[in-house]
């Protein structure tokens, strides 16, 4: 049996008859840059997240990027954790901001807030949790922190559509929010798009000049922004899909329940722990084992596709040198990312595929 690690053209066929005839109408319409379909469906997405405003752009990279430069100044130092995609940090540095690494919670793989405090210093501005795999950071203590040391806080939902926090959706908690809808995404565009929800109208027309050249009206330019506009065909495409995501959340969901049926109790391998302040909504199904580049292999022999999300910590990247990090720097990073392996997760995955994934992680552990 193949299990690939997402199946994107299972997904295109469940909903190929109501995608073409959107993408029809933006030729139609010749809507091919922001227009009425973007605009829809930034309409739906602040509703779905329960925010006042979506800003829709070209992808989640710039989406950090605009909000949190909406809300800092050159120079200042922004908390985020070392265990993020790259983005998070290039997003930061875009902003004009230096990213400043707190360890995380060994069970949610979240930014830990009881170390954030220890980070803070004058420089401090914002704090950028992450929602990681599709699980909420602990929000609480977080907000109180920022609304203790007077800062700001961006949640990166790149991973978290319809996440909830304490019944609170992911990107209606923080100052600002950033999605990501890379194809594989819970909510995926047909190519690159992101967006930045919020309940500030400040932070929102700050995102809407700047991804338009700094302009409101046509060639009259307020400030030097960018071009960071999403295309008419992604917000044609995420206005289809958007409806489907609830199902889709609950589907993975079951998958998430069904792995852990099979894997929880098993020697060897600690599944994911879904925290009870969260609804997570398993963007990742992120299992951690002691030799996850042989389980890794072994998976691949068998058909199965399977990733590391991610394989080196950031403050260990050679793009980070300067920070001068060292091995050792955020521990709880550093040991649970040498252990963690992605199994494949989307909402079409079967019960039998499940199985199957499962049965082959057991006779690993079983041989090792
Ligand atoms: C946590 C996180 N932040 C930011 C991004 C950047 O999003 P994009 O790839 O749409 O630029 C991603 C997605 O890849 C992500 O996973």
């Amino acid at each position: 049996m193949k299990v690939p690690f997402v199946d994107l053209k299972a997904q295109y066929q469940s909903i190929r008859s109501e995608i073409l005839p959107q993408l029809e109408a933006v030729c139609e319409n010749t809507s091919f840059v922001l227009g009425p379909f973007v605009k829809e469906f930034e309409e739906a997405y602040a509703k779905f997240c329960d925010a006042k405003h979506a800003i829709a752009v070209n992808n989640g990279t710039s989406a950090d990027q605009l909000a949190i430069m909406a809300m800092i100044k050159p120079g200042d130092e922004v908390i985020t954790p070392p265990n993020t995609f790259f983005a998070t940090t290039e997003a930061i540095t875009a902003a004009g901001g230096k990213p400043v690494f707190v360890d995380i919670e060994e069970d949610s793989y979240n930014i830990d807030p009881a170390k954030i405090e220890a980070a803070i210093t004058p420089k401090t501005r914002m704090i950028v949790p992450i929602h990681l795999y599709g699980q909420p950071a602990d929000m609480d203590p977080i907000m109180d922190i920022a609304k203790k040391h007077n800062l700001y806080v961006v949640e990166d939902a790149a991973q978290a559509h319809g996440a909830d926090y304490k019944g609170r959706r992911a990107g209606s908690i923080g100052d600002a929010a950033a999605f990501s809808f890379y194809p594989g995404k819970n909510l995926g565009a047909y190519g690159e798009a992101g967006a930045v929800t919020t309940n500030s109208e400040e932070v929102a027309d700050f995102v809407k000049l700047y991804r338009d050249h700094g302009s409101k009206t046509k060639y009259v330019h307020d400030i030097e922004g960018h071009n960071m506009r999403m295309s008419g065909f992604q917000g044609a495409v995420l206005g289809v899909k958007l409806k489907h995501l609830p199902g889709w959340t609950d589907n993975r969901r079951r998958n998430a329940a069904l792995y852990n049926e099979h894997l929880s109790g098993v020697d060897g391998v600690i599944t994911p722990k879904e925290m009870p302040y969260a609804k997570h909504v398993y963007h990742l199904y992120v299992i951690r084992v002691k030799n996850r580049e042989g389980l890794q292999s072994y998976l691949a022999d068998q058909g199965i596709a399977s990733g590391f999300h991610y394989k080196i910590p950031l403050h260990l990247q050679k793009a980070y040198e300067g920070m001068g990090h060292k091995s050792g720097d955020f521990p709880v990073t550093e040991k649970v990312m040498e252990e963690i392996l992605s199994l494949p997760m989307y909402p079409e995955l079967s019960a039998e595929q499940i199985a199957y994934v499962a049965n082959a992680v057991k006779e690993f552990i079983a041989k090792s």
